[in-house]
């Protein structure tokens, strides 16, 4: 008896790798036995103080409607719009901001948006676990392009041969997780312009959604271009639970390029909310929306994961390993000694150090530390690295 939709089955076939590894990667083993865990871009460390205060204050209700039923609140969309202007150079509106519960539901947004079933969504590898999920749950097909392997930029000309006439999203991460890395003006502005001439042949855009969660956690001064500012038909999700530290907070948005034809920013603006709806109201809560205007000026201690991240890279490449250097993000992808990913990870959890396998990014031969553990973590952490290094 068929009980259950395809699309629920199809997706839940592209998490069996992420779940299998999440209920089993600690094997029971007892926090205090665990030196260092730095699977995921989780807190370690008690939550930023400026959060919290603003949080505590917030939640004291200022009119009888503080806890009614909210889509995107208008200051909030209002702080957003001016910070992403202040920061990209961008034309933004309060119109163009859909608030959302974090990026994760920003991209549902946009695929339910753009994307019909059979449409086609280019995804850059190693890319985010989620992405595949969220496409084939809507009877999307996602289509996998390899990134530069040695160097993990964009393929310009690998995108270009996988697009077809279904083609209607490429997603671009930046700052990019898994790798670190931040992608240039003039690679993102050859794809703006590939992008332009495939749209103009097929007749209908091809979108970008940019996906840009890490973009304040960059280091060394490292410009930063979004694709917004090089291609009109641009999508921005984003969320603030990287640069909080905080993803249980669910806050984050999807803005509309300003630099979209009127028409297009239009009708996109306005079918925003229905589609929020539609997906289940698929909104931040009242209290997060309200935040927004304090939380937009509080961040982790980006010298202090620059630190981290030197201190890594430093030990780990003295012992042998080769790593990329990120320029963004808390994440350092390297190649597992050995070249298998999956025993590495295994055998450095048997000296209480925990890291991702590069399977959870079709990459079995490397693996991903996140750097949001501790100083002290990665401290207790480097011992086992050395030993894992002969
Ligand atoms: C590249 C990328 N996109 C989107 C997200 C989702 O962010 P959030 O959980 O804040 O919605 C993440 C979270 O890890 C991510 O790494």
């Amino acid at each position: 008896m068929k009980l259950v939709s395809d699309r629920a089955v199809a997706a839940a076939a592209e998490l069996d790798t992420v779940s299998d590894f999440f209920r089993t990667y600690r094997m029971g083993v007892p926090d205090e036995q665990v030196r260092a865990d730095l699977t995921f871009g989780n807190p370690h460390e008690m939550a930023l103080p400026r959060l919290v205060e603003s949080l505590k204050r917030r939640i004291e209700p200022r009119r009888v409607d503080w806890f009614a039923y909210k889509t995107s609140e208008e200051e909030a969309r209002d702080v957003v719009a001016r910070a992403l202007m202040a920061e990209l150079g961008l034309a933004f509106e309060p119109e163009d901001i859909a608030m959302t519960p974090g990026a994760f539901a920003a991209i549902g947004v946009a695929f339910s948006m753009l994307m019909d079933p059979g449409d086609e969504c280019i995804i850059p590898m190693p890319g985010w676990f989620a992405y595949t999920t969220m496409l084939r749950a809507r009877n999307t097909v996602p289509v996998k392009v390899p990134l530069d392997d040695r160097t993990w930029d964009l393929d310009v000309s690998g995108i270009e041969r996988a697009i077809t006439p279904r083609t209607r999203i490429v997603i671009i991460n930046t700052p990019h997780n898994p790798t670190g890395v931040v992608y240039s003006r003039e690679r993102l502005s050859e794809l703006a312009q590939m992008l332009q001439r495939k749209s103009a042949d097929m007749g209908r855009p091809i979108f970008i959604l940019s996906d840009e969660p890490y973009r304040r956690i960059r280091f060394d001064g490292v410009h930063y271009t979004s694709p917004a500012q090089v291609y009109p038909w641009t999508l921005i999700d984003y969320s603030y639970a990287k640069i909080l530290l905080a993803p249980g907070l669910r806050l984050g948005y999807l803005a509309i390029c300003p630099d979209m034809p009127q028409e297009a920013r239009d009708e996109l603006r306005q079918l925003a909310m229905s589609v929020q709806i539609s997906l289940g109201w698929a909104f931040p809560d009242a209290l997060a929306q309200y935040a927004v205007a304090d939380l937009e000026t509080v961040s982790i201690d980006i010298e202090a994961f620059r630190k981290k991240r030197d201190r890594v890279l430093g030990a780990l490449t003295q012992w042998g390993y080769t790593l990329t250097k990120p320029q963004g993000t808390f994440y350092i992808w390297g190649k597992a000694p050995g070249g298998d990913a999956h025993l590495f990870t295994r055998r450095l959890a048997e000296h209480g150090v925990y890291v991702m396998p590069g399977t959870l990014f079709e990459r079995p031969g490397e693996f991903r530390i996140s750097l949001t553990g501790s100083a002290e973590m990665i401290e207790a952490s480097l011992p086992a690295f050395e030993a894992m290094s002969a």
